[in-house]
């Protein structure tokens, strides 16, 4: 069986890495200087286990890269994966979506072939029917079902575990067109997955797209509620929100997971997902408040520590801030939307210098904030003499700083703590002033 995965990102190229492990795949991207990296076993993300998985699907021919569509026209199936980044108003830009459909469908045109095009790119429900679907028919001279066949199929891979998650997810949801369809996308994954195959969920296209929505919009919520128990949690002395997600995360209607105070969320999902579920729910003249509220709790969380280093510092303009971590989350480069981006922004326009330390993010950080800031490799050097540092990022790296290191190397010894990897009983005490998402000051005397 030979597959086609059009669109190399994040989730594009991950899928393709594992399944060049049974099949023959060729991947194709319109960024030819991210193909011929590609081809040079180059891998453009921090991944863990994508570099080995792409150097033997290359190394056994059974993974290539190409910017040009003819070479899809022996593929069995073909998936889109490419792009749907967010417009101005929220709502998805589906220029890439709209133009792979197109000249997929100039493929199908040219081929006797039975394909079965499967769409993985994040769309908001209705689109396969009214924008893909048509193109697809209109470009293949041909009808969905006879001439080819048409399934939606979301993904659900993390960053930092996306091999992990390709190989091992807890579903695979498929919203097929018509029965052949269907038939062949179970048949593809049984292949793919053998004996231990996980469960499949097969619905409407419509339904397929929703699911991916509402689970990424669910848990963002889940992320923005925990954050607002953790404000809370900040002005009741004794509170402390580790404790009260603990408790409710045993709950098994609620569940531990996704129940992390911390900075907010970043990367390139759940802010983007939630507008677009946002602006979809807008058009169709239904109220958007719940998400909304998800969304402004998110954004104003850098305010949040902003406002309680400055009030432990006084004021922060002319001090020195090192910030620890700017990944949008810990094993991940990606800087996409990363609270610690909007975090170093507020601080510099409140004039602050900003420091910064990464062990896998300098790049994009450097990208983001260019010479507003100051970029350190070693986290020590990076709080030495500072006046404020910022914890935003769990690194293990970061987990290694001790409070006599806050203590001995920097100016004034204020730690913010919105990753929640120290404890509080050790760093809490002695000169050094720590504080922490969700934790509201210790009780001087319990009664
Ligand atoms: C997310 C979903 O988890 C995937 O299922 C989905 O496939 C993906 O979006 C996508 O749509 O492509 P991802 O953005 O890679 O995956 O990362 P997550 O691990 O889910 O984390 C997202 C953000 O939430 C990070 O900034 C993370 O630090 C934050 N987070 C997560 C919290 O602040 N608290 C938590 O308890 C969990």
């Amino acid at each position: 069986m030979k597959l086609g995965v059009v669109g190399l990102g994040y989730a594009g190229l991950c899928t393709a890495a594992c399944f060049a492990r049974k099949f023959e795949v060729i991947g194709i991207d319109v960024d030819r200087g991210r193909v011929s990296q590609l081809n040079r076993g180059e891998v453009p993300i921090h991944e863990e286990g994508l570099p080995s998985l792409l150097k033997s699907g290359i190394t056994g021919r059974t993974l290539s890269f190409t910017t040009d569509y003819d070479s899809l026209l022996g593929t069995d199936i073909v998936f889109i994966a490419v792009g749907t980044p967010s417009k101005s108003d929220g709502a998805i830009d589906l220029s890439q979506v709209t133009t792979a459909s197109a000249l997929i469908g100039r493929q199908i045109a040219r081929s006797k072939k039975t394909r079965l095009i499967v769409i993985k790119s994040t769309v908001t429900p209705g689109t396969a029917t009214t924008v893909v679907k048509p193109l697809l028919e209109k470009e293949a001279g041909k009808s969905c079902g006879d001439g080819f066949g048409l399934c939606s199929n979301p993904e659900f891979l993390r960053e930092g575990a996306a091999i992990e998650d390709t190989l091992r997810p807890d579903r695979v949801v498929i919203g097929p067109f018509d029965e052949r369809s269907g038939r062949a996308i179970k048949s593809f994954y049984r292949r793919f997955y053998g004996p231990r195959s996980p469960k499949m969920v097969e619905t409407t296209p419509e339904n397929a797209e929703l699911i991916k929505y509402a689970s990424n919009t669910f848990l963002a919520t889940k992320i923005s509620f925990v954050n607002f128990i953790a404000r809370i949690c900040e002005t009741l002395p004794g509170a402390d929100v580790g404790d009260v997600a603990f408790g409710m995360g045993l709950d098994p209607r609620i569940g531990r997971q996704y129940l992390e105070a911390g900075p907010g969320f970043g990367g390139a999902c759940f802010p983007k997902d939630s507008r677009a579920l946002g602006a979809f729910t807008l058009q169709r003249g239904l109220d958007g408040s719940l998400l909304r509220s998800v969304l402004e709790i998110n954004d104003t969380q850098p305010d949040w520590i902003v406002s309680s280093v400055e009030k432990a510092l006084g004021s922060i303009r002319g001090k020195d801030v090192a910030i620890l971590g700017v990944a949008f989350k810990e094993e991940s480069d990606d800087v996409r939307e990363s609270r610690a981006i909007v975090l170093a922004k507020r601080l510099i326009s409140k004039g602050a210098q900003v420091r910064i330390t990464d062990p896998k993010a300098m790049e994009g950080a450097r990208r983001e904030l260019g010479k507003g800031a100051e970029y350190y490799d070693d986290p020590r050097d990076c709080i030495r003499g500072a006046d404020a540092a910022i914890v935003m990022v769990a690194w293990e790296k970061f987990k290694k700083l001790k409070p006599g290191d806050f203590v001995r190397l920097m100016r004034t010894p204020v730690l913010f703590d919105a990753r929640r990897i120290y404890d509080a009983a050790e760093y809490g005490l002695g000169a050094l002033k720590f504080m922490a998402i969700g934790r509201g000051d210790l009780p001087k005397v319990r009664g």
